[in-house]
């Protein structure tokens, strides 16, 4: 399905993203490992975590969800209780479904195939298959042992994994979170080193679900075999989400809008802090806990963007706003730069690339050298007047539409069916707030 973006007025209003989709796939994983049953409250209803409870279905975990309250129930049956399922397991589009339940399956006795989309069959799984295959887990790729692609096999083994001490050489949560799952059936402790630290949403539930995990600086040790107690899991607005409207707003003339109990934990707000840097006018209200993790309410009034150097530190906390990040740098005055950006490349798509030649051809200056982005702001709208390929890439997709709101002339992208992997009604929301967005 095609989409036009075009100049739109000013956007007003509330609007409520969708639930977290790291938090979402973590409370069913975690629920469906319980010992009785947990609920979820704000779950993300699009195809990203639809994936990971099929595959829980599918290996005898019964989930019940309700894609109208965004709710779900989820028998746990306990930390050793999967089934081997009768088919290979389709992660879709989702590469945190593949690599957070390969961890998952290789801690328990049983077999299965993971599958995925032509965009998810690129990503590199070796970074997961390397340290598992180090707690003694036996895992096979069709495009063989130096390629570690999807589809792959997680095999049983007769032996329980052992617990071992790993430096995480990349900062991916979703890397540490696999281990953390595997470690769950194992004896002994498993010791993760992160010297960068990334995301900790699998930490902070597992310990209020009463696992034996120790967080100390960057050492998480985490104790196995121990229960887990079922949990009500709330789920916030998901900031990577929330970051859509909030550059629309701040491109958008005269915009003002509020996006209610958005997620703050400060391992995902490095984007507010980036924006505020760049001169928006975004105020972060009634900060509180929900379900344990810190949210706002974030306001965001339309405001003339500065350039600015986004220290590399930063990118984890960051790591899948870059893309529009992008965007509001276009709109900006003077340079933006963006150093250490690799791991940009091995997302949905190659984001960094993708990225580049889009803006590039919407009338955007940038250079690109390695890994390194400067986009050369001239605090004036970019042309447009493209339209964009989203290499199956619902971030790439979303991207360019807010692109197109403010630039000159409109921007369509080729295909916004990848938007219901994490923002199921992206497009209904914005037009409601104001956005000319239409469907071919
Ligand atoms: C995620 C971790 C990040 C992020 C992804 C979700 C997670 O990936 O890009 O969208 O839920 O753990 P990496 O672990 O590859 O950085």
């Amino acid at each position: 399905m095609k989409v036009t973006s075009s100049p739109s007025p000013s956007l007003k209003g509330t609007m409520s993203p969708p639930g977290d989709k790291s938090i979402s796939h973590r409370s069913l994983i975690l629920g469906a490992i319980a010992d009785g049953e947990s609920t979820v409250t704000g779950l993300l209803t699009g195809e990203d975590v639809m994936n990971t409870a099929t595959a829980l279905r599918q290996m005898g975990v019964d989930i019940v969800i309700s894609l109208h309250t965004k709710t779900a129930k989820i028998h746990g049956v306990g930390l050793n209780g999967l089934r081997t399922p009768d088919a290979p397991l389709d992660m879709g589009n989702s590469g945190t479904s593949a690599r957070l339940l390969m961890g998952l399956v290789a801690g328990q006795n049983i077999t299965a195939t993971f599958t995925g989309d032509a965009s998810l069959s690129k990503r590199p799984m070796k970074r997961i298959s390397d340290p598992l295959s180090m707690m003694g887990a036996r895992l096979s790729s069709v495009a063989g042992d130096n390629a570690m692609t999807l589809p792959m096999t997680v095999h049983s083994q007769r032996a329980p994994l052992r617990s071992m001490d790993y430096t995480l050489p990349i900062p991916s949560a979703q890397v540490k979170s696999s281990i953390l799952l595997a470690g769950l059936n194992c004896e002994g402790t498993t010791h993760v080193v992160e010297p960068i630290p990334c995301r900790d949403h699998t930490e902070n539930m597992l310990a209020a679900m009463g696992a034996s995990i120790q967080v100390d600086g960057p050492d998480i040790r985490l104790t196995g075999q121990h229960p887990l107690k079922p949990q009500d899991f709330t789920v916030p607005a998901d900031p990577s989400s929330a970051a859509f409207p909030t550059v629309a707003a701040l491109i958008i003339k005269w915009s003002d809008i509020t996006l209610p109990a958005v997620g703050m934990n400060t391992r995902r707000n490095g984007i507010f802090t980036t924006l505020l840097e760049m001169g928006a006018n975004i105020e972060l209200l009634n900060p509180r806990d929900i379900g344990g993790e810190p949210v706002a309410d974030v306001r965001v009034q339309a405001s003339a963007l500065q350039g600015i150097t986004v220290p590399p530190e930063r990118a984890p906390s960051m790591i899948d706003e870059f893309p529009i990040l992008f965007v509001a740098a276009s709109y900006a005055d003077g340079d933006t730069v963006m150093r250490g950006l690799h791991e940009l490349t091995v997302k949905e798509s190659n984001r960094l690339q993708v990225m580049a030649d889009g803006l590039r051809a919407a009338g955007v200056s940038l250079t690109l050298e390695g890994d390194d982005l400067i986009i050369h702001g001239r605090n004036r709208p970019p042309y447009g007047d493209v339209e964009i390929d989203a290499h199956l890439d619902h971030r790439i997709a979303m991207s360019f539409l807010v692109l197109g709101m403010a630039a000159q002339r409109p921007v369509t992208i080729n295909d916004a069916t990848p938007i219901q992997t994490s923002f199921p009604d992206f497009i209904d929301q914005m037009t409601r707030l104001g956005a000319k967005l239409t469907p071919d």
